[in-house]
């Protein structure tokens, strides 16, 4: 069975069943203004849908299905593995507060293995999933006991109590394994995850606990589908109720149904890559598996990203767009291919989704060609400065010229590459921009020198204390901007603020400018920091080593304490002006989007 007729089944099986079918949302998530921790693109099928998992009603209805784009970049270094790729199909049926775990689980299991409507795969060979409990939610033992009636209907042993050490194919896991939330804020729940043995090593035996989590761990079972019971609410890393109607999302990767559907072990080998991997083999002079398939990858994720309107360039969107095809064109001159297979490989790609998705090919053909070119000029400017005896470092820091490219030149030359000072100097260069990175969450692009700079920074972290003092724990700082006119800061809350709250809220920051508290500033590891209780709002990676700056004498009394690159004032008098005088007043309290709330607010 190939692709398209798995993604044809899967739809006409839900439709079938009263699911409306919807399209693909782009992979490019709307740019929610000011909200700073929002995603870049689409990872998973469920985020185009948060509103409705959360209670709005869907136009299309209560039930949905759809085949939805969906880009990740936090695996690129297992890129060229059998499972991993950076862009992917994800197939999946939707509950907006309408059927629950029964239903999902039963048409899982039909939709599976079902030989006429489904994908016919051997319910013997099928192991599954189910949440085991924690402190926030129970263990799904219903989940549990739905599989055991369809196992039963359906003549599968499905063994005993796994829990007990019994061999069985049912096995509760935790919440590292069976419970979804995508990101710190929105809908989330337990899950039920079903695993196959494409290669049948198992031949349909039960397995005890502990097979299994190696199984799993060794690939030789592939999670091939996801249901999800939407049951509760997070915000800011917290679960803050119950949603008022249970939801059900589920996701299956078409690249993995692919390739269990076409009894092959790696996602490469499925007829969604083949051509193109095909086209390199036979072009290549020198080829390689792995970079073949990165080759492959990327530029495919490429032609999507130009498709939904992404440029190169060198800012987030399009910085990803440039890497992962600066990335495939180094692999191709690793495997010595013509200049012009990267085009040839772009067309392929384009074609071939013409049948499921849109894709303007001339369109995306220049767009590739440009920053091609582009690359490629900065490949022969690096080659000019390695010549010169640059060092690698400089030459992938000022050139854009990459480490693997300076190894192969010189290993012509018989001159060995000090890997080690690279690695420290990139790492040092990566802590810098990563700070960096902070800078920008925090205190927008704002220079940094300028003292007003400096205090309406400190002021920010003022008014983020005195907003939850007055507003309660459920504030959380979703962006931030600051200039030397004003800051900016947008938060979580549902309401508007009355006069009275940003009266309160001011007369807060105030108090605590007139109090002349010293701002002070530590670092420690990670581990420790997460224990002094301070926040740090967004979903940002954090290094080991974590800086807090915190208004107060030490940090267990300090009125304000937050994981924070940087620069402050020395006390929170500097906040008065020179002359002492000036005070915090809010200018305008507005709505961002939903449950987002903006402050502009000015020291004079
Ligand atoms: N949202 C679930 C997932 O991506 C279905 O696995």
């Amino acid at each position: 069975m190939n692709s398209a007729e798995i993604r044809r089944r899967f739809l006409a099986f839900f439709e079938k069943r009263g699911h409306a079918v919807i399209p693909s949302a782009s992979l490019v998530t709307p740019d929610e203004k000011g909200v700073t921790n929002a995603t870049l693109f689409n990872t998973a099928g469920m985020q185009p849908l948060v509103p409705y998992l959360l209670g709005k009603e869907h136009p299309a209805g209560k039930r949905l299905v759809d085949v939805q784009k969906c880009l990740r970049t936090v695996d690129l270094d297992d890129v060229g593995d059998k499972t991993h790729a950076t862009f992917f199909e994800m197939l999946g049926n939707w509950s907006l507060g309408d059927y629950f775990k029964q239903e999902a689980i039963n048409w899982s299991y039909e939709f599976l293995t079902d030989k006429n409507e489904g994908l016919g795969l051997d319910p013997a060979r099928l192991y599954v999933t189910v949440f085991e409990g924690d402190s926030v939610a129970p263990r799904d033992a219903e989940a549990a006991g739905i599989w055991r009636e369809i196992f039963k209907k359906n003549r599968v042993d499905a063994g005993g109590d796994t829990t007990q050490g019994e061999a069985g194919r049912i096995f509760y896991m935790p919440a590292k394994n069976n419970w979804w939330e995508a990101g710190e804020n929105g809908p989330c729940g337990p899950d039920t995850e079903m695993f196959y043995d494409v290669s049948n090593k198992f031949g349909g035996k039960a397995l005890t606990h502990a097979e299994y989590v190696k199984a799993d761990e060794d690939r030789d079972v592939i999670e091939v589908w996801n249901d999800v019971f939407m049951q509760y609410e997070k915000k800011d890393g917290r679960i803050v109720g119950k949603l008022p109607k249970p939801s059900v999302d589920t996701g299956a990767g078409l690249e993995r149904l692919t390739m269990t559907m076409q009894g092959v072990d790696n996602i490469y080998d499925t007829d969604l890559f083949k051509p193109v991997m095909g086209l390199i083999h036979d072009s290549a002079k020198n080829f390689d598996l792995r970079s073949a398939r990165i080759i492959a990858d990327h530029l495919r994720s490429s032609v999507f990203l130009i498709a939904d309107g992404v440029i190169p360039s060198n800012t987030d969107r399009g910085y990803i767009l440039r890497r992962l095809i600066r990335r495939a064109i180094f692999k191709m001159k690793v495997l010595m291919l013509d200049q012009s297979v990267g085009s040839e490989i772009i067309s392929q790609y384009s074609e071939q989704y013409q049948a499921t998705y849109r894709l303007d090919k001339s369109l995306i053909d220049k767009i590739f060609r440009e920053e091609e070119e582009k690359f490629l000029k900065t490949l022969v400017d690096g080659r000019k400065e390695f010549d010169k005896g640059t060092d690698a470092f400089t030459l992938f820091s000022s050139y854009g010229f990459p480490l693997e490219l300076t190894v192969e030149l010189a290993k012509e030359k018989g001159i060995e590459v000090d890997i080690k000072g690279f690695n420290e100097k990139f790492k040092a260069h990566q802590d810098l921009s990563r700070a960096g990175a902070e800078q920008k969450f925090k205190g927008g692009l704002a220079d940094h020198n300028d003292p007003m700079v400096l205090r309406y920074h400190t002021a920010t972290h003022l008014l983020n204390q005195a907003l939850t003092d007055v507003l309660g724990d459920g504030v959380g700082q979703k962006g931030s901007n600051i200039t030397a006119e004003r800051l900016r800061f947008d938060f979580s809350h549902g309401t508007k603020m009355t006069d009275d709250e940003k009266k309160r809220v001011e007369d807060i920051v105030n108090a605590k400018i007139a109090a002349a508290i010293p701002m002070n500033h530590i670092v420690m590891p990670r581990e420790e920091a997460d224990k002094t209780g301070s926040r740090h709002a967004f979903n940002e990676k954090y290094g080991e080593q974590i800086s807090i700056y915190f208004i107060g004498n030490d940090l267990a009394t300090a009125y304000s304490k937050e994981f924070c690159g940087g620069p402050h004032v020395t006390n929170t008098s500097d906040l008065a002006g020179p002359e002492g005088k000036w005070k915090f007043k809010i200018q305008k309290e507005e709505a961002v989007s939903a449950g987002v709330r903006r402050i502009k607010a000015v020291l004079q």
